[in-house]
């Protein structure tokens, strides 16, 4: 296999970063943005979450992406594959090991990812199990560096794991515009959406008995200590999930359970937390059938197939681009 590294992370300011979690801290309503729930523990604590029995989302979109190979009207000679956040190939493998031999040699895989250890792991193993494909890895935050990505015929971008929860509408309205104008007729999004049901499976899978969910949140404080030099104590905090009905989300806080002064910045600045006090961490929004239009129009894609589980509770959807 053919496999190379593209690096298109430096182009990120490591000043706005720590100006964007700051600002988090310090507004009324204190948030830390999920993005950084993923350094080398997060990670490993959200696989742990994947295997999880509370924790349907996985495996039950691995279950559908398992049985469409056959039912995808797409053309696999020749076939793009972008797949954005692709962290590990758990996913993407089930999608390959449907594509006939023959046309898998004609295949150009193209993860994208923030991650460069996760990148060069996953194209470790996908060279091992696919040597015939062809494989370029962009290392790129994808919400900000759509120029990016690669400027060919016959696409199907992938956007898995209903990661795309994880927007608020706002941002999802601007990523699907971004998408959309990216796109060109002929190709084709693949996209994995988590969907609206009874809530207290949803809760389950937000409060888990092993509290792996709990860590997972946690883990976000040593995640921010890092980048920003404050002085946050996970046990200082408990993990809060809870659904959200009318706002269709989950969400996730850190509560705080005693008084706490934590230093900013080394020691430039303080910030009282007070017991009780909470910190958002992270929003999963969960999605209707017809948000499923709605999400196309944005991009001005229009879903030609939904793939789902017998309950319903997760959907892949193709989207084509018609002009
Ligand atoms: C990776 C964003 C899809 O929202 O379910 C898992 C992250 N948070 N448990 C999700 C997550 C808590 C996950 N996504």
């Amino acid at each position: 296999m053919k496999a190379k590294i593209i690096n298109n992370l430096k182009e990120i300011d490591s000043g706005k970063v720590k100006e964007e979690i700051l600002e988090g801290l310090t507004s009324q309503s204190r948030y830390i943005s999920p993005k950084y729930f993923y350094n080398a523990g997060g990670s490993q604590l959200f696989e742990a979450i994947t295997e999880l029995e509370e924790y349907y989302l996985t495996r039950t979109e691995k279950a559908i992406l398992s049985g469409i190979g056959n039912s995808l009207e797409i053309d696999f000679t020749d076939l793009n594959i972008v797949e954005l956040g692709s962290g590990d190939p758990s996913k993407i493998r089930l999608l390959l090991q449907q594509i006939p031999s023959e046309k898998l040699s004609t295949i150009h895989y193209y993860p994208v990812d923030i991650s460069h250890t996760a990148m060069e792991n996953s194209m470790d193993q996908l060279t091992e199990e696919f040597p015939e494909i062809e494989v370029t890895g962009i290392v790129a935050d994808f919400m900000q560096q759509f120029k990016s990505l690669p400027k060919i015929n016959n696409r199907l971008f992938c956007f898995l794991g209903s990661t795309i929860g994880n927007f608020q509408p706002k941002e999802l309205v601007t990523f699907m515009r971004n998408l959309g104008s990216e796109m060109e007729a002929g190709d084709h999004l693949l996209l994995g959406l988590d969907m609206v049901k009874d809530s207290r499976v949803i809760h389950r899978a937000y409060n888990d008995s092993q509290q792996v969910t709990a860590a997972f949140n946690k883990n976000i404080l040593n995640v921010v200590n890092g980048i920003v030099d404050t002085s946050f104590d996970a046990t200082d905090f408990e993990h809060l999930a809870f659904y959200n009905e009318k706002k269709q989300r989950v969400e996730m806080h850190l509560k705080a359970v005693r008084d706490r002064k934590i230093r900013i910045n080394g020691n430039q600045a303080t910030m009282d937390i007070k017991k009780g006090d909470t910190i958002h961490t992270e929003n999963s929004y969960k999605f209707s059938r017809r948000d499923i239009e709605t999400i196309g129009m944005h991009a001005g894609l229009k879903p030609d197939s939904v793939f789902t589980d017998e309950k319903k509770w997760f959907s892949l959807v193709l989207y084509s681009k018609s002009d």
